[in-house]
């Protein structure tokens, strides 16, 4: 019980990674809040969460421990005081900030839109600065505070038609850091994992070449790419991370650290 009575706010919470940190935090003894968008947001290139998979990631892992869900936009400074407002007035405090909420696009910089690249930097990049500025004065009422960003392998090495998304979390990383030394003499940590590839709604939905059009054809073919692609031969899945997540908010001389899960894939 790493987490023991620990209160971790998760934001991108309803589903994918953000669902498997959630459930190893609840293993490891923390009271959960998931955060998500509120409703169906239609407006992107795959279908985000919403309030759907938020209760139904609630009722899937009520058994395993006390857990809470908020709906937040984390584009948007006073959605973020609200959530964590909600998470106070829930549980007590805040102990554990995930910011794991996420988007990706990808194309070429020569018709990439800059409607596309300014809102994978409002959530990716932007989002974390308002969560965490939001959640700073009760990460500073916590004895054992820290902050978790999702980043990615994608912030370590660039991709080909990437540019936007390898920008903000080459950018998620640099934030980690700087948090990382300015938050220090409060005694709040910081750090971030770095997804190697997790077949999720960004892969399966968008990233993934494939001709398969059903669930099971997409992931025969997912699984099948990165068998090929990564050295330990499987994909990443949603529990690998939570374990990551556990283990560096529990970790107490670990700040700083943008801490790869990827197989192999990224060493650095
Ligand atoms: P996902 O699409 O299943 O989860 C992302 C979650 O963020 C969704 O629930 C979505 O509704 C939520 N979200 C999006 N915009 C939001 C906003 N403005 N406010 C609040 N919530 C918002 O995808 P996945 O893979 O679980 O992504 C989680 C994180 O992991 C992201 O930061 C992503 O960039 C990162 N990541 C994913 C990798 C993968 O292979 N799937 C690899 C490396 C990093």
């Amino acid at each position: 019980m790493q987490l023991k009575n620990r209160i971790a706010l998760i934001t991108g919470g309803a589903r994918g990674i953000g669902r498997g940190i959630a459930q190893a935090c609840l293993e490891a003894g923390a009271k959960v809040m998931i955060a998500d968008l509120p409703g169906r947001d239609t407006d992107w290139r795959y279908k985000l969460a919403g309030s759907e998979e938020l209760a139904r990631t609630i009722a899937e892992l009520a058994s395993v421990g006390t857990i809470q869900s908020t709906t937040v936009n984390v584009t948007d400074a006073q959605s973020c005081e609200a959530a964590v407002k909600a998470t106070v007035a829930a549980f007590g405090g805040v102990d554990v900030l995930v910011n794991n909420a996420g988007i990706v696009d990808s194309g070429p910089i020569s018709t990439f839109t800059e409607a596309q690249w300014d809102r994978i930097f409002a959530v990716n990049t932007k989002g974390i600065f308002l969560m965490s500025q939001a959640a700073l004065a009760a990460l500073r009422n916590s004895k054992n505070a820290v902050i978790v960003n999702t980043a990615s392998i994608a912030g370590k090495q660039g991709f080909a038609n990437m540019s936007a998304y390898c920008g903000s979390k080459f950018a998620a990383i640099g934030i980690t850091q700087s948090l990382a030394h300015e938050l220090a003499k409060d005694g709040i940590r910081v750090n971030a994992i770095c997804p190697g590839m997790v077949g999720t709604a960004m892969w399966l939905d968008h990233l993934l070449p494939t001709n398969a059009t059903d669930t099971a054809g997409k992931d025969a073919d997912f699984e099948a790419m990165m068998k090929r692609m990564i050295p330990l031969g499987r994909p990443q899945t949603p529990a690998d991370m939570g374990q990551a997540v556990v283990y560096l908010a529990s970790a107490p001389n670990v700040t700083g650290v943008a801490l790869s899960v990827a197989g192999g894939y990224e060493m650095a």
